[in-house]
């Protein structure tokens, strides 16, 4: 892993410079390498196995660095997927051999880079292809509502409460895709929907100790005097934390 670690610092060393907070996606690579580490660990896969996770996690955001040196935004919306950006990146001259000799995971890896950040998934997904995309997908879901947990990177808010559909979709437990967000308000539902796309039992555990749900929807009833709004967050707290307990048993 060393090889690999040291590949990628000196890969994303060069885009420092090029302002923005590079610093950042490289911490959160390193948070969500560890968090791919312990779900698969968890599921009791192989030392190899283990080891994909974990590159996995290293490579997935492996597309920010360039994306930001050419749009100098994270928001794929305004610019690329930065997920497809990663594959194109990691296929070109086989720079996906600097992380990793052996070519039998390729598929895998590349599967799990380009499908860490989609709403929905392909249907052609194999099972071990399915059980590292979903590894990736929950540690990547994990840490990022760590960080909305931060103050100081808080989303704003308008003086809307949730949409009706974003509202409803919660309240069903569904996740939230971008197509559903009419107002600023409504940006706060995909991370609380996020919970409705976890797969694995250590990770809805983690997310109960850590309470990060509790935690952003306090952060958000403190920051909007919006009534209406403080009374959607009280039942949509309770249906993630009903979710969670029941994804628990
Ligand atoms: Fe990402």
């Amino acid at each position: 892993m060393n090889k690999a670690i040291i590949e990628f610092l000196n890969y994303t060393n060069d885009y420092l410079k090029c302002g923005g907070r590079i610093d950042l996606k490289i911490k959160h690579t390193f948070r969500v390498m560890r968090l791919c580490e312990e779900i698969a660990s968890s599921l009791n896969l192989s030392e190899e196995e283990v080891y994909i996770a974990k590159t996995i996690g290293l490579l997935h955001d492996i597309g920010r660095f360039e994306q930001w040196k050419k749009y100098e935004t994270f928001s794929d919306k305004d610019s690329i997927d930065h997920a497809d950006l990663g594959v194109k990146i990691l296929k070109k001259n086989n720079y996906l051999r600097k992380y990793i000799e052996d070519e039998k995971y390729d598929d895998i890896i590349l599967k799990s880079v380009k499908y860490h950040n989609k709403y929905k998934l392909p249907k052609d997904l194999n099972d071990k292809e399915l059980l590292f995309v979903n590894i990736i997908r929950d540690a990547d879901k994990i840490d990022i509502l760590r960080l909305y947990t931060l103050k100081g990177i808080d989303l704003e808010l308008d003086k809307n409460p949730f949409s009706d559909e974003v509202y409803n979709l919660l309240l069903n437990k569904k996740e939230i895709s971008r197509k559903s967000i009419t107002n600023k308000t409504d940006r706060l539902s995909i991370s609380l929907g996020f919970i409705f796309d976890i797969n694995y039992l250590y990770s809805f555990k983690y997310l109960k100790d850590k309470k990060y749900f509790d935690i952003i929807v306090d952060m958000y009833k403190k920051k909007s005097k919006n009534k209406e709004f403080g009374k959607q967050l009280d039942e949509i707290i309770k249906v993630i934390n009903n979710y969670i307990e029941v994804s628990l048993c």
